[in-house]
């Protein structure tokens, strides 16, 4: 949040209605969410944004496949998206759909201005369109002569089309970029929009011609065209709240403090929409903030591996507080992050079950048993409690500052290490020891302290696990208005007032224990007797299968970066007595000089490919992790053409 604005005005992007939802879609609503509810409980006047993208040609081709009409496609998908929010308690102030007439006048409006004011022109175009990203591309951004973004072929298309006049504001970007930090976030991503526009930025040609495809925003110049989609799409994060139609209300949100995207939509989100805001006089938002992707175990996820995480079935199976707690602690803002439910698994059990519930019950249940229910007066503060109040009231001041640099994940780590001090100061100080010991003063102080504990971690994580913390306040005996905490009483120790009446609500967390091995034992799934066969493992391979794949290491002779192309390189390397040529994506991790004399892994019966005219003879292997990627390479001396597996 930047400190200069009072309000803290967050988006997620608005979701296509061609698909279910997913966990991806699930996590960015849970991020924002989570976000907007710290800030509500710094008190700060907080508006959450979110929706669906409803025109375009991907919507279209869903209706198409379903025999639906457009409207009803996005009519009867929108459910699923505000059912799951629902569901994962989403507290979004506004939803917009971009087929809302407070939205579609909005749009006609800026492209009526923009056109009058020649920043829109008509042209010829000819290009490389790619269907399913409804986007063209110029000859030099093909990827193998496909389309750069998602690799499946493209169309060559002519036709008459309407364009932004993008190009004019490359420079203006570009300064704006290196003055404003913060604008792009993290860093990394910063870096790769202006490697992006270090290449000469064309115009965007904003319209589709209806016979082509006509589900759109009609051009308010030009009735057989329609808006391209991102042209709509961006512009809700300015008409849902009021732009050109409630200026009062627009003034009171924008800039938006932050607009949360996956990293696959950063140039839409950091070139297009700044250079259109620009283009219409409006200020640029504070913050594009793009977290990284969920793969599941190590693929991506996709309709095709069969591997797609449903966030419904997760929240019904596990519960909705505890989903949401593993999306948030897992994730690394702006790294790729790994979903299994054995991962979930472990993180629950870990944090949750022996951290957090265990000092819970443990303090709750000594209360009842011992102190008749009742929280004495706070006692006098010993050395004894140092630790955990240093490391309680730290966590609040990390949060506080993870808050304010995207980190949550930390931010949750640091709590959980204070719920682990308070287990450790639990465990230290004996309590049930001070019960036969009839050392009532130290099992007062004892029970106070970690009680005290328990109020301030359950604050801090209340935005994240919203029901569970009610229900542990609840039990902490806090009234109705101070369940829900505000961050000014969570900084200060000693909260809990004497005489608060405590009780055991049972197990918050029971341990989730893999459901073949305990038959017994608290499972997460209800015993469900008809659970369906474990599928088949996709990507199996057979060892003859693998046989098939002749890896060799080769010494690199030369290399050199192939002209107009960002990512690649070309490579000379000798394989045992042969010398190959192979061209490799690797530009932006290796710099040509770093490659020549070292041994490399290649598949050396790969069929060869040409790639930017130049002809690729194997391909070498690499390890790739979100924004790394690291070369396999022998540790040890071995000669160019020895095999590996
Ligand atoms: N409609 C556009 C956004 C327009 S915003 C003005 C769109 N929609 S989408 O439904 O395809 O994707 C929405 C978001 O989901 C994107 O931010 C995308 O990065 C994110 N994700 C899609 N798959 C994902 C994962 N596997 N993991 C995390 N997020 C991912 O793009």
């Amino acid at each position: 949040m930047n400190s200069s604005n009072p309000s803290f005005y967050v988006t997620t992007p608005i979701y296509y209605v061609n698909d279910r939802p997913h966990i991806g879609h699930a996590y960015t609503t849970i991020l924002a969410d989570v976000l907007a509810r710290y800030y509500r409980l710094l008190g700060v006047p907080t508006h959450f944004l979110t929706g669906t993208d409803e025109h375009g040609q991907k919507v279209y081709e869903a209706a198409l496949r379903n025999r639906l009409t457009p409207i009803e496609q996005c009519d009867r998908t929108v459910v699923r998206f505000q059912e799951l929010w629902k569901k994962l308690d989403i507290t979004h102030d506004d939803f917009i759909r971009t087929t809302e007439p407070r939205h579609t006048r909005v749009v006609q409006r800026i492209l009526q201005e923009l056109y009058d004011r020649g920043e829109i022109y008509a042209a010829d175009y000819a290009g490389w369109y790619c269907v399913p990203c409804e986007r063209f591309f110029p000859d030099k951004d093909l990827a193998e002569g496909n389309c750069p973004e998602c690799h499946r072929p493209v169309e060559r298309l002519t036709e008459k089309n309407y364009f932004f006049r993008m190009s004019r504001y490359q420079d203006w970007l570009v300064a704006y970029i290196q003055e404003h930090p913060e604008f792009i976030q993290p860093a990394s991503r910063r870096q790769e929009t202006l490697g992006f526009l270090r290449q000469p930025l064309g115009d965007l040609c904003i319209s589709r011609p209806k016979k082509r495809m006509g589900w759109g925003i009609d051009l308010p110049f030009d009735a057989d065209y329609v808006t391209y989609v991102w042209f709509d799409a961006l512009v809700n994060y300015i008409s849902a709240v009021g732009y050109l139609a409630d200026e009062a209300r627009f003034r009171a949100w924008w800039p938006a403090s932050c607009h949360l995207i996956g990293k696959d939509i950063l140039t839409t989100h950091t070139v297009y929409w700044p250079t259109m805001l620009k283009a219409m006089g409006v200020e640029m938002p504070r913050a594009v903030f793009a977290h990284g992707w969920w793969l599941v175990g190590r693929d991506k996820m996709s309709k095709s591996l069969g591997n797609v995480v449903n966030p419904m079935d997760m929240a019904e199976r596990y519960g909705v507080d505890a989903f949401r707690y593993f999306l948030l602690a897992e994730m690394t803002l702006g790294q790729d992050a790994s979903f299994t439910e054995e991962a979930f698994r472990n993180r629950y059990n870990a944090d949750l079950a022996n951290d957090l519930g265990n000092l819970a019950s443990r303090v709750l249940k000594m209360v009842v048993r011992n102190l008749d229910g009742a929280l004495p007066a706070i006692p006098p503060r010993t050395a004894d409690e140092e630790g955990l109040i240093a490391t309680t009231l730290g966590a609040v001041g990390h949060m506080r500052n993870y808050l304010g640099s995207m980190q949550l994940d930390r931010g949750v780590a640091e709590t959980i290490q204070a719920v682990r001090e308070g287990n450790r100061y639990f465990d230290r100080m004996a309590p049930w020891q001070m019960v036969k010991a009839g050392d009532t003063a130290g099992l007062q102080r004892v029970l106070y302290s970690a009680a005290e504990c328990l109020r301030i971690v359950s604050g801090l994580l209340f935005p994240i696990m919203p029901s569970k913390m009610t229900e542990l306040r609840r039990a902490l005996g806090l009234t109705e208005t101070a369940a829900r905490p505000r961050v000014a009483d969570l900084a200060t120790w000693g909260g809990l007032p004497a005489g608060t009446r405590l009780q055991d609500p049972g197990s918050l967390f029971p341990r989730i224990e893999a459901v073949a091995e305990k038959g017994g034992a608290v499972v997460a799934e209800p015993a469900a007797p008809a659970a369906p066969a474990p599928a088949p493992a996709v990507n199996v391979v057979t060892i003859e299968e693998f046989g098939k794949v002749a890896l060799r290491t080769a010494r690199v002779l030369a290399a050199e970066a192939v002209p107009k192309a960002t990512k690649l390189l070309r490579l000379e390397i000798e394989l045992g007595g042969e010398t190959r040529q192979i061209v490799a994506g690797i530009a932006q991790f290796y710099k040509p000089e770093q490659l020549v004399g070292r041994t490399i892994v290649v598949v050396a019966n790969l069929k060869p490919a040409v790639i930017r005219g130049l002809e690729s003879n194997g391909m070498l292997l690499a390890a790739k992790s979100g924004d790394t990627l690291r070369l396999v390479t022998p540790d040890g001396d071995v000669p160019s053409g020895s095999s590996v597996g």
